[in-house]
């Protein structure tokens, strides 16, 4: 038998019943925030990546030459491609609030919660520039994960590229993009690693010191202005106040807690502005969202300037998170039902009846197996329908149907024009 690749998954029912749910939520969560669907392309050229997505992404394409000779990638992040599409289109006003809900590729390493092919939900804001998209966008992020039922488990932590920027110049580092660089990697590898190789990046120890010291300490972002180090606070008080302003934005509408976290810089080269991520407050899994504003990317890209800040949010760490909290249900809900035949007229007579049960919402099949009732009433148990409506030879010739409720047992026996009205009575009681 040939095995599936390394890294990729199979999804079987008992997955996709409570993915598709958790899509819906990220869907419906932005239609409620006025954000549009869109849809990107898998194949894109690698060049696009080449520009500003930073050489850590671009060491994990799946990229090939096609038979044109043209270097593709299967797309590893949505951003480029919605910047690509945004900035083709003169004609769409900003400000503009686009979400989609691609397939990424990544050549990982396989671990908990990071695959090769993985689901992103990805929602940017373009064309505005203000600390209310910021706000708006980690909302949305924060509203869809309390929509999943998982408030109080996450935390977001916050940054700003611009105060780092600052904060790394201060402390003597001059090439900022490798401070940058071993910042994303501060909570990934050992401390004296850290310090050794933060130590080649300057000459000046105690502001080091100080920058290490601050890596290692979280804060409140209702707190910053005034538990915000001395040291690097003069001239950055104006980037220290719009965080506040965004986070008190923010816990309008979500109670989730918002840190400052300077080791929050993000891995991907095109971030400018604020920068944040979602985590379990446990601390058990790698980040449930990232993003932040890349204000120059457009430019980069098309030469258009616009505004941008978004961020992208996988599948597999919240399918982790919502299975600790025993949020992974895999039962179809109850409005599902099968119906049971047990003979050939009966097999003819469901047939006539599923059409207007579909048209009452409800999911319905019918079982032409002729098998035992009870070995039928077991398959639908296991499938986790609602109801089963059953139809022997007894009841056709009474022109009546029985259904059970699957969940409590209870039955009711009744003409085939009280079938909706019988499920209704039984999903009551
Ligand atoms: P990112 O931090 O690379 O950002 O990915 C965002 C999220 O995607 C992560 O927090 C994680 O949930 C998920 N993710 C990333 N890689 C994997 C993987 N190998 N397996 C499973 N899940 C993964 C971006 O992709 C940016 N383009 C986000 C963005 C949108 N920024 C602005 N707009």
């Amino acid at each position: 038998m040939i095995e599936k690749v390394r890294g990729f998954r199979d999804s079987f029912p008992e997955d996709m019943v409570p993915r598709q749910r958790m899509f819906d939520i990220m869907r419906q969560t932005a239609n409620k925030f006025c954000f549009s669907p869109i849809d990107i392309p898998s194949l894109e050229y690698l060049e696009l990546y080449k520009i500003k997505s930073g050489d850590e992404l671009l060491t994990q394409t799946f990229s090939f030459k096609d038979k044109g000779g043209r270097e593709l990638t299967l797309i590893p992040e949505a951003t480029p491609s919605v910047v690509r599409m945004l900035t083709a289109r003169k004609d769409i006003r900003k400000p503009v609030r686009w979400f989609c809900l691609p397939k990424l590729w990544r050549y990982e390493e396989p671990q908990s919660g990071r695959s090769r092919e993985h689901t992103q939900f990805n929602a940017d804001i373009f064309g505005d520039e203000s600390l209310y998209a910021d706000a708006e966008i980690i909302s949305l992020a924060c509203a869809t994960l309390d929509k999943l039922g998982l408030c109080g488990t996450y935390k977001v932590r916050v940054n700003n590229r611009f105060l780092m920027e600052k904060i790394l110049e201060r402390a003597g580092i001059k090439q900022i993009s490798k401070g940058y660089s071993l910042i994303d990697h501060f909570k990934k590898i050992s401390k004296e690693e850290f310090e050794k190789e933060l130590m080649d990046l300057s000459d000046d120890k105690e502001m080091l010191l100080a920058l290490t010291e601050l890596l290692g300490t979280e804060i409140k972002l209702s707190e910053l202005d005034k538990k915000f180090p001395e040291t690097f606070k003069s001239g950055n008080e104006e980037i220290i106040f719009r965080l506040m302003n965004t986070a008190k934005l923010v816990s309008k509408q979500t109670d989730a807690e918002l840190v400052y976290d300077a080791s929050v810089v993000r891995g991907l080269g095109y971030y400018t502005g604020i920068v944040f991520e979602g985590f379990d407050i446990k601390g058990e899994f790698r980040s449930i969202f990232g993003g932040g504003r890349y204000d120059n990317l457009c430019q980069l890209l098309s030469g258009t300037s616009m505004e941008a800040v978004g961020f992208g949010m996988g599948d597999a760490v919240l399918e982790l998170l919502l299975r600790r909290n025993n949020n992974w249900d895999a039962e179809v809900k109850n409005n599902s039902v099968v119906f049971c035949a047990l003979s050939k007229e009966a097999i003819d007579m469901c047939f006539s009846l599923v059409k207007t049960v579909r048209e009452y919402g409800y999911s319905t099949t019918v079982d032409t197996s002729m098998a035992s009732i009870s070995n039928q009433l077991k398959k639908a148990g296991a499938n986790g329908m609602g109801f089963a409506a059953i139809l022997g030879p007894k009841e056709l010739e009474d022109k009546k149907i029985t259904i059970r409720n699957m969940k409590t047992g209870k039955q009711a026996v009744g003409s085939f024009q009280d079938l909706i009205q019988m499920m209704l009575e039984l999903s009551e009681n």
